[in-house]
């Protein structure tokens, strides 16, 4: 009798952006179709992944301390099969199986839909393999584009993190080469998916349900395509998606300041589902700093859009990414990225340390010399103008009511419900104890959601099933946990109410704040009581 060789148990670890989020679900829906089923302990996983970012050098550590964690986990499990996925498998290459010979597979980004081949084959012969993309420096565009495959297979439900919240790939790419970044590498060229099959796949995600999409996209608001002697720009796309029954909600990240033209922004003021809020990375408030950075715009520019933002959607909330500490960043220079912050008083920001990235012209460029002691303390002052201006501005939300769309139970309501951090069984993509990359320090944000990387919004995960949010016959009819949902304009409010809210739109009062979260109580509709007065009655 031939012994059985390989459980089917699979663990994935993924850290990173959202679009790295999307990817997992993908990857891990076509294994489910191979038979397997995810795990959380790594440690009875014959199948073990990292799906990885390089955009700063310690997301990168971060996947070699726990892959040397692993090193003996073979003397163990014989037929473990390791695999190292997405940007840094594209960044690194062999240097992975180098530095982790254990190691079985490195897969690039533009190669993923090979993942299940690879994973049988090197179960069956125990060798190495590597499927990586062709890098930009060694063909014509053409060919390297041709060699980043848009990884988007028919979607499976059961994958996603939550039963009604999708991410829809619009792009994939990248061609702005800002200096510091990796992404136009680890991506490859920008190239923007068919507009019918995006059209098509937001279809059958509302038919399944999903009442709110995400277009995703390295510079989402570029999207451009001609299909049937039509060109679709992003304000075409959302157009179409807009007249999809089912769906209340469309956001889109992460956009680029110079290609953020009138028809976006009156698609964003005029359609009801789109929501009112736009991630718009400055990166720094000096010119001569985004000189360096090669972003394309000044300060000038950024403020015109801006203007332009506001005149066209009026109550617009907006969000940028700063880098701190970039080469040759002086204090005079750092003071300029905090008066930009002063004066457009982002809803949130998202900072980052400068980290050199070897393959960017910064790396070959410039010094890195903004010692880590002054990065670090530009990083707090930074964080902390921010913090004050998001707590400042969710004061002024007090006493107005929002529709929020509730996405699950807050963080605290988890942590009651099961006496610790909670961790899903369900089919959430946070199966790993591996820490996620550097979080960057943000506000605005419910620490609720990992998060990494640029774009305004992390991913939400709605990590309880269904079924475990319904009041427990005992609780009821009390139970009300605290929920946790965003406005229109993306700001987190957390609220009590019914479970059963989970995945639709509701009514809430603002109440109290914090610098990060709206804090009120849920007001569905006003009747008359006895008296002349009208009463919010709460679910
Ligand atoms: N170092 C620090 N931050 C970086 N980012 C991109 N590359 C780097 C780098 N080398 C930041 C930018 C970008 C976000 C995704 O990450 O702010 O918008
Ligand atoms: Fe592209 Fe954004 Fe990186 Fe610039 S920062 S190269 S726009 S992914």
């Amino acid at each position: 009798m031939t012994e059985p060789t390989h459980n089917q148990k699979l663990f994935i670890e993924t850290v990173g952006c959202q679009m790295n989020m999307l990817d997992s679900e993908l990857v891990v829906a076509a294994l489910r179709k191979d038979g397997f089923s995810l795990t959380d302990d790594i440690t009875q996983a014959d199948t073990v992944l990292f799906n990885t970012c390089s955009v700063r050098e310690h997301a990168e550590q971060k996947i070699y301390s726990a892959l040397g964690r692993l090193k003996f986990s073979k003397r163990e499990r014989p037929n473990q099969v390791i695999g190292v996925i997405g940007c840094m498998a594209q960044k690194d290459q062999k240097l992975i199986f180098k530095r982790a010979p254990h190691v079985d597979l490195v897969v690039g980004t533009g190669q993923l839909a090979e993942i299940p081949r690879l994973v049988a084959e090197a179960r069956e012969n125990r060798e190495r393999k590597l499927a990586v993309s062709l890098s930009r420096r060694d063909a014509t565009r053409t060919e390297v584009a041709g060699s980043f495959l848009s990884y988007d297979p028919l979607r499976d439900p059961e994958m996603r993190p939550s039963p009604f919240q999708a991410f829809a790939r619009i792009m994939i790419g990248c061609d702005k080469f800002c200096t510091y970044c990796v992404v136009p590498m680890t991506r490859g060229p920008e190239q923007s998916r068919p507009a019918l099959d995006i059209v098509a796949e937001c279809r059958q995600l509302a038919h399944e349900g999903v009442k709110e999409i995400t277009f995703l996209g390295q510079t989402v608001n570029s999207y451009k395509f001609v299909q049937e002697g039509r060109t679709w720009r992003l304000s075409d796309l959302i157009s179409a998606v807009h007249d999809i029954p089912g769906l209340d909600r469309i956001k889109f990240v992460t956009n680029y300041p110079k290609d953020m033209t009138d028809d976006l922004l009156e698609v964003v003021r005029d359609l009801p589902k789109v929501a009112k809020y736009l991630h718009v990375p400055a990166q720094s408030g000096c010119d001569d700093m985004l000189k360096r950075m090669k972003r394309g715009y000044t300060v000038a520019h950024y403020r015109d859009m801006m203007e332009r933002i506001a005149a066209t959607v009026p109550d617009c909330a907006v969000s940028s990414d700063f880098i701190v500490g970039f080469c040759g960043e002086t204090d005079e220079a750092h003071q300029k990225s905090l008066d930009l912050i002063r004066e457009f008083r982002f809803k949130n920001s998202f900072i980052f340390k400068y980290s050199p990235r070897g393959g960017t012209k910064a790396y070959q460029l410039y010094a890195d010399d903004v010692p880590e002691d002054v990065k670090r303390a530009r990083n707090h002052e930074m964080l902390a103008l921010q913090n004050s201006i998001s707590e400042e501005d969710n004061a002024l939300r007090i006493g107005r009511t929002y529709e929020v769309l509730v996405e699950g139970l807050s963080k605290t309501a988890k942590k009651d419900l099961h006496g610790q951090e909670f961790s899903a069984d369900s089919p959430s993509l946070r199966t790993g104890s591996v820490p996620s990359a550097p979080a960057p320090t943000d506000v605005g944000h419910d620490h609720d959601h990992d998060h990494d990387h640029d774009c305004g919004r992390e991913p939400v995960v709605l990590d309880l099933p269904l079924a475990e949010l319904s009041p427990t016959p005992s609780a009821a009819p009390e139970y009300r946990p605290q929920l946790v949902g965003r406005t229109m304009c993306d700001r987190i409010v957390v609220f009590p109410g019914n479970p059963r809210l989970v995945g639709s739109l509701a009514r809430v009062q603002v109440e109290d704040c914090t610098q990060t979260t709206l804090i009120g109580s849920i007001v569905t509709r006003e009747v008359q009581h006895g008296s002349s007065s009208a009463l919010p009655i709460l679910v």
